[in-house]
Parts: C-alpha cells; sequence; structure tokens
C-alpha cells in the first residue's frame, strides 16, 4: 500500500488533507476486489473472464463460476467435483433456522424476511472464527448453499405455501425453480429455458465491484463480526430502489406509464425533476456508457419471451422509454443508459417470478460476490476497520443548562398531580384508577 493523502474542498473553501490507502496493483479501487473491471472502460470482467461469455458458456455453481470468483482460478476436475458435492451438503438448512420462518406474516416482504434469516445463521454458526481460513471458506460455501434456499423459503412463507427442500438430483437452477414453484401435491417438471433463464440472472449478478452493499460486507467485516451477520448487512444495504431495488422499482414504473403512448409526458416529469419520478433502471455510478450486463440481459428478455412464446405489453412500454431516453439530450449529457436492472424485470416476469422476489434473486446472485470479497479483505490482511472520515460542519463547542421553566415544572409534580385528579375521578365513580 502506498499512503497518499486526499484533499476535500467544502463549498465554504475549507480545505482538509485526508490521509488515502491507494493499492498498488492494477485498476484497483480502494477497497480491492479482484472480481471485477475495467468497468470504466464499459467492459465486465470476473478474473479476466468476460460475463458475457460466462452467461453465454457456463453454469453457476456447476461450471464453477462461483468458485472462480471466490478463489481466482476457475477449478480442476477434481476441485470441482469437491466444490459441488460440498455445496450440496450445505444447502440443508438448520431446522430451528426453518421454524423461524412460521413467525413471519403472510405478505411480509421477501427481502425483511431475508435481512431477519441470513442473520439469525449467525445464531447456528456462532463459534466461527473469522480469521482462520478454513472456517471462512465453509462459511462462504454455507452461504453460497444455503441463500438460495433461504430465498425460495422466503417467497413459500409471503404466500403461504409449504417450503419445499431442495433436491440433490437438479441443478443450481433447477432447485430454485423447484423450490419457488412445486408443491408437495404433484410432480413439478423443470423448464429448461427457465432454468437457462435462472443461470444467466445469476451469473450476471454475481459480483460488481464497490457497490453499496458489498462496501457495506466489506465494512461490516473489518470489526471482524460474523459474516452470516456482515450478509445480512449486505442485504439491507441492496434492498433499496437506488440499488438492486431498482429492478422492482423498474416494473412498477413501466406498469405506471402504461402504454408507449405516455412515455413522452414520462420523460418530461423525469426530466423535470418532479417529486418521486427517476427513471428507474438508468444510470450507473461507474459505467458512464452502456452497462455491458444490460446488453446481455436486453438479447436474454428477447430469446426468452420468444422461446416461451410469451408476448409482455410491458416490454413495448419499455423499448420506446429507453429509445426517446437515449435521444434526449438531458440523459446523453448525463450520460444516462439503461442498467443491468432495466430488462431483468421483464424476463422474470415471463418466468413467472413475482415481482417482490426480484431483489431476493439480486441478493442470491450477489451472495456469492460479497463472500468471494469478504474473504478477500481477511485474507490479504486489508482488516484496518473501515471507519469513514466525518468532517463536522456543526456549532462549536457551547454549554448546556437547564432551567425549570424550560421543562415545565417536574415529573414528580405532573405526576402528582396527575395522580390526584385521577383519584378524584374514581371517588366520583368516573373512573377506573
Ligand atoms: N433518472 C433521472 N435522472 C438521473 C438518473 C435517473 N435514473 N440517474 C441520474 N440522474 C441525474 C441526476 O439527477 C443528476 O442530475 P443533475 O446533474 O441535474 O443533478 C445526474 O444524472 C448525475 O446523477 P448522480 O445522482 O450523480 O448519479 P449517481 O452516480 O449518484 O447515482 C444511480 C447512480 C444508479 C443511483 C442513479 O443513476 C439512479 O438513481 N438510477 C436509478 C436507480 C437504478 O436504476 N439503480 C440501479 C443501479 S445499477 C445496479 C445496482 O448496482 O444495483
Amino acid at each position: 500500500m502506498v499512503q497518499e493523502e486526499a484533499i476535500l474542498k467544502l463549498p465554504n473553501g475549507t480545505e482538509h488533507r485526508i490521509k488515502a490507502r491507494k493499492d498498488t496493483a492494477a485498476a484497483k479501487p480502494i477497497f480491492g476486489g479482484r472480481s471485477i473491471l475495467p468497468a470504466l472502460q464499459g467492459v465486465c470482467l470476473y478474473r479476466g473472464y468476460s460475463v458475457p461469455d460466462l452467461v453465454d458458456q457456463a453454469q453457476a455453481l456447476e461450471d464453477g463460476v462461483a468458485y472462480l470468483l471466490l478463489v481466482g482460478e476457475k477449478p480442476s476436475v477434481a476441485q470441482l467435483a469437491e466444490f459441488r458435492k460440498e455445496i450440496q451438503k450445505h444447502m440443508l438448512v438448520h431446522e430451528k433456522v426453518k421454524a423461524m420462518f412460521s413467525n413471519f406474516t403472510i405478505n411480509a416482504h421477501p427481502m425483511a424476511i431475508m435481512v431477519a434469516v441470513i442473520g439469525a445463521l449467525s445464531c447456528i454458526f456462532s463459534e466461527l472464527d473469522p480469521l482462520d481460513e478454513e472456517h471462512r471458506w465453509l462459511a462462504c460455501k454455507r452461504l453460497i448453499a444455503k441463500v438460495p434456499v433461504l430465498a425460495c423459503w422466503a417467497y413459500k412463507t409471503s404466500i403461504g405455501q409449504p417450503m419445499m427442500y431442495p433436491r440433490a438430483d437438479l441443478s443450481f437452477a433447477e432447485n430454485f425453480l423447484y423450490m419457488m414453484f412445486a408443491t408437495p401435491m404433484e410432480e413439478y417438471q423443470v423448464n429448461p429455458v427457465a432454468a437457462k433463464a435462472i443461470n444467466a440472472f445469476m451469473i450476471l449478478h454475481m459480483d460488481h465491484e464497490q457497490n453499496a452493499s458489498t462496501s457495506t460486507v466489506r465494512i461490516a467485516g473489518s470489526s471482524q463480526a460474523n459474516p452470516y451477520a456482515c450478509i445480512a448487512a449486505g442485504v439491507a444495504s441492496l434492498w433499496g430502489p437506488a440499488h438492486g431495488g431498482a429492478n422492482e422499482a423498474v416494473i412498477k414504473m413501466l406498469e405506471e406509464i402504461g402504454v408507449p403512448e405516455n412515455v413522452p409526458n414520462f420523460v418530461a416529469d423525469v426530466k423535470a425533476k418532479k417529486e418521486g419520478v427517476r427513471l428507474m433502471g438508468f444510470g450507473h455510478r461507474v459505467y458512464k456508457n452502456y452497462d455491458p450486463r444490460a446488453k446481455v440481459m436486453k438479447g436474454l428478455v428477447a430469446q426468452v419471451l420468444q422461446e416461451l412464446g410469451i408476448e409482455d405489453p410491458l416490454l413495448k412500454v419499455a423499448q420506446e422509454l429507453e429509445k426517446v431516453a437515449l435521444a434526449d439530450d438531458y440523459f446523453v449529457q448525463r450520460k444516462l443508459y439503461p442498467n443491468v436492472d432495466y430488462y431483468s424485470g421483464i424476463m422474470l416476469r415471463a418466468l413467472g417470478i413475482p415481482t417482490s422476489m426480484f431483489t431476493v434473486m439480486f441478493a442470491m446472485s450477489r451472495t456469492v460476490g460479497w463472500v468471494s470479497q469478504w474473504n478477500e479483505m481477511v485474507s490479504e490482511g486489508q482488516m484496518r476497520i473501515g471507519r469513514p472520515r466525518q468532517l463536522y460542519v456543526g456549532p462549536k463547542e457551547r454549554k448546556w443548562s437547564e432551567s425549570k421553566a424550560r421543562r415545565g415544572g417536574s415529573p414528580v409534580d405532573r405526576g402528582g398531580v396527575r395522580k390526584r385528579a385521577s383519584l378524584k375521578r374514581f371517588e366520583e365513580g368516573k373512573e377506573l384508577v
């Protein structure tokens, strides 16, 4: 690490010099994180491999994309077989955690359930030592294996259906669909088009450098907190519409627009910055050109809808909105393009996934990135506690003085008055004490 100084200039002209840690490895953001970059050039890579290529050619868990993110290299045949076996084994969820689900109300948002149950895994695995390499590896595998199960159980709970256990004979994507849609009453056939789409969604969302949720996981982990609790913190951070909640918000926005003819009015409201109106699924802190993941997602939507023989009227609204926005100076000047969340919801709708599960699926996929980054942070000795510096601009030191007048008499006086009044009313038979 090279020590450097960053100079922060406030609008009032004051300057603050802050020690900054600059990584010496190539093209890495402050926190490290090897899985992705260089996003600035509009390229999206996991450990050097093109994400669109991975989506095209690989299966998320079965072909070792998750392993690649975790370890840094493609697994050998033996390593992959071992990894798959381990993940399968860890898909079983402790019955005590399963019992928790019965306490959530029907209609509870599945993201609310996810924050609670992932955090609750730390009750079961509280002995874990984050500084022990074997413990860390175990925690990573457990989380990758269990979060998809918890995700499906969150959905089943929210609709009041029995929770389905994963099956050893199914792939990750097949298992996900099975646990979401099967019931104990009849046999469930997994649609291969749907399984392919789920696999693609998973790979596209696995990691993306220092976004809000990943940085949250790193900051929580920097205190050596239990990793299950750290991942729960990541889920909470992901939930909002500016981050992972955008996929759900896009569908709400498209439904509100309703038909392509309403697009110009909506765009006018966005440009006027009308309160609460934003073009959801557009814009990105890093990509100032078309998000490469969005390009893949757009292609997938067309393919999935065609293969399933579905026509979604919202797709026409989304296409028109994209066309109008990309031709408009407001979006051109600010370099606002569709991001990964813009089209993903339309694909998930076609698979019958309810809107409330979109962000949960993002969390399930991003868990791979979160645990990889957490593990990297600890193993590379980047464990200095996260402590953003606060620049205080409030009043200087001053004295607190309390007066009886401000309080309006002592609490004892007021209590006594109330009690005497209440007793009087009781004696008059007007109140039960
Ligand atoms: N619609 C309208 N105006 C926008 C949008 C948008 N989606 N995004 C940015 N702007 C405007 C913003 O108002 C600002 O305008 P001005 O210069 O007049 O003040 C300008 O563009 C620069 O934006 P910013 O606020 O500095 O951008 P940011 O880097 O802070 O925010 C963002 C990035 C993704 C939060 C934002 O673009 C946004 O809210 N997008 C919609 C929500 C969304 O799709 N989120 C998913 C992000 S990608 C997946 C993920 O990581 O979760």
